[in-house]
């Protein structure tokens, strides 16, 4: 151990005893644990600025009283055993403290969000969630590769203050991969730590106490948790077999003043279901006309496993009404912390600012890694062999459950289409 941080009681004792009192302190309220280690008599003797002698005469009356165990080459330890704590009145600050009985401070809660601690997702041994990367795919060997040269060949100026929708050529990477995969332009990206503050942040920009906001009614708990925060109204639009209700959400904007549509229009998030195109033209004329913009969150773009997928609707909002959430949880895994908000230029600056209150700079090592990591090609090739994984394990699953029903198991699925239109089964 290097420091720890004693309070010399300036009394009229001599001044071994006072620093051998101040470690018994230490131990007894539990700063230092049994066994761990005490920074060595010469670290204490400077950190003092006493004698080194002065220290070790601390340490050897507390190894005498048992609370101190020195061992050879290696130092002094908290003893693994502690004596129990005497009742002579070593410490009267310690005795007091523990006599009373104290009353821990009760926190009055401005704002809060469901109290219950969220299960990990690796805690389980079966675990059937949708949205969960397997992460042993993941090549963390190759990732470690650009990681190092981010560290080694650091972009110095950029690790300062400052450039706060992101790492430069980060963002010139991830515009280049949306451009040519999703036909997003006319965009400007900022880069987020997840979808999920990226809807915080657009929530408390966008959203006043009592705004209507319009939901998918079967949908992502996560994102109306980020709108309720913000003192949000939720309605809820209908949802068909194929997707939102288009009659319901015209007839919930006729009729209210609806602020901000949420959607996941590829990939509803838990149905599956893609939004047909017809169905998105629709849905952007009413938001034309009725003045409400779109979040759309494409969060699993990547993984569709007969064609390609449909265009983001971003990719064509001429109006750039459109805010475009894309996240790294899926395509790497949920720790990277990653994600990106393509939205129009003028919504740019309020969003970064205000997402200056929370985090003013982004963690450039680790876009840097990304950025050359998608340089090089790494991340499209992971993409391409996770893709024919979880393809492979899609038919499996559809064969166990098709056996099943011949089996005689009474149960109906049907098989997420993953691309426009689409519906019914494919194998
Ligand atoms: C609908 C939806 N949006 C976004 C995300 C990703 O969120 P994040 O980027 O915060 O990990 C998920 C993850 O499960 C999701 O299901």
């Amino acid at each position: 151990m290097k420091t720890l941080n004693l309070t010399l009681n300036n009394s009229t004792k001599k001044l071994y005893l006072q620093i051998a009192f101040a470690i018994r302190y230490a131990i007894e309220s539990g700063n230092v644990v049994s066994s761990e280690k005490l920074p060595s008599a010469r670290v204490l003797a400077e950190q003092l600025a006493v004698n080194r002698h002065t220290v070790m005469a601390a340490y050897h009356e507390l190894v005498a009283q048992g609370w101190v165990e020195a061992r050879h080459r290696q130092g002094y330890s908290v003893a693994a055993i502690l004596p129990i704590f005497s009742t002579k009145n070593i410490n009267k600050n310690l005795k007091n403290n523990q006599e009373k009985v104290v009353q821990r401070h009760i926190w009055r809660l401005a704002k809060s969000n469901d109290n219950k601690a969220m299960p990990t997702a690796s805690g389980y041994e079966f675990n059937f969630a949708g949205g969960n990367p397997d992460i042993n795919l993941f090549p963390f060997n190759e990732f470690r590769g650009f990681m190092n040269q981010a560290l080694n060949r650091p972009d110095i100026k950029e690790l300062n203050y400052g450039h706060n929708n992101g790492f430069s050529p980060f963002i010139h990477e991830v515009s280049k991969y949306l451009r040519r995969v999703r036909s997003i332009t006319n965009k400007e990206i900022i880069v987020v730590n997840g979808t999920q503050e990226a809807l915080y942040i657009i929530a408390q920009v966008l959203i006043k106490t009592g705004d209507k906001i319009a939901v998918e009614s079967l949908g992502y708990q996560l994102t109306w948790n980020a709108f309720n925060n913000a003192g949000a109204e939720l309605i809820a639009v209908k949802q068909t077999d194929q997707g939102i209700d288009i009659d319901h959400l015209e007839q919930l904007v006729k009729t209210q003043k609806i602020r901000l549509l949420y959607l996941t229009p590829l990939h509803q998030y838990p149905t599956t279901t893609t939004l047909a195109m017809s169905k998105r033209k629709k849905i952007y004329q009413l938001a034309q006309q009725y003045n409400f913009p779109i979040i759309e969150d494409d969060y699993d773009h990547e993984f569709h496993y007969n064609s390609q997928p449909l265009a983001p609707m971003a990719a064509n909002d001429p109006s750039g009404l459109v805010i475009y959430l894309s996240s790294f949880s899926k395509i790497m895994f949920p720790g990277i912390r990653l994600g990106l908000i393509a939205v129009d230029k003028s919504l740019v600056l309020p969003i970064v600012n205000y997402r200056a209150l929370l985090n003013h700079k982004v963690n450039v090592p680790l876009q840097d890694a990304v950025a050359r990591r998608m340089k090089d090609g790494g991340f499209e090739r992971h993409l391409r062999k996770v893709t024919r994984h979880y393809q492979k394990r899609r038919h499996y699953m559809v064969e166990l459950l098709s056996q099943f029903i011949e089996d005689g198991l009474e149960i109906e699925f049907s098989i997420p289409a993953w691309w426009y239109g689409a519906v019914g089964k494919y194998w």
